[in-house]
């Protein structure tokens, strides 16, 4: 089973902290680290539109792809409650994750209780997407 790198999920809980989200009041923070060892990360912006927010998941991603980054290998993501990402972000990460452990921290929870972070697997999120 993989483990969550520290500094991975020190990343998630920092950005965490920059989101924009006066809607709902829901703070997330995404950190995704690729396949050579970089760390970007993204927070939701959120917009009053509503369907123009972006979640923190893809906020990352772009970041890492402006980066020169196409290949990850862990994501995690840091909510209330440890909640899993939503569809769009599961196609987007598809895009360009054959593989990728996605850890489902909630800040809520004590860092030494199990229940603090979950491991899911990006094709258990999103089965039967196409082979890249
Ligand atoms: N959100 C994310 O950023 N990622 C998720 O995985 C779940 C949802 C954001 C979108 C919106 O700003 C707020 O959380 C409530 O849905």
């Amino acid at each position: 089973m993989t483990t969550l790198p520290e500094d991975l999920l020190k990343a998630a809980l920092e950005v965490r902290q920059k989101a924009y989200a006066p809607f709902s009041q829901f703070l997330v923070g995404a950190a995704l680290q690729t396949s050579s060892g970089e760390i970007f990360s993204g927070c939701n912006v959120e917009n009053r539109s509503y369907g123009l927010t972006n979640c923190a998941e893809r906020v990352a991603l772009g970041a890492a792809v402006a980066g020169g980054f196409r290949e990850f290998d862990m994501l995690v993501i840091a909510t209330s409650g440890g909640v899993v990402p939503c569809g769009a972000c599961r196609q987007v990460l598809t895009e360009f994750c054959q593989r990728l452990t996605v850890f489902l921290v909630d800040v809520d929870k004590d860092p030494q209780a199990a229940d603090f972070v979950q491991a899911v697997e990006l094709a258990e999120l999103l089965p039967g997407s196409p082979t890249l």
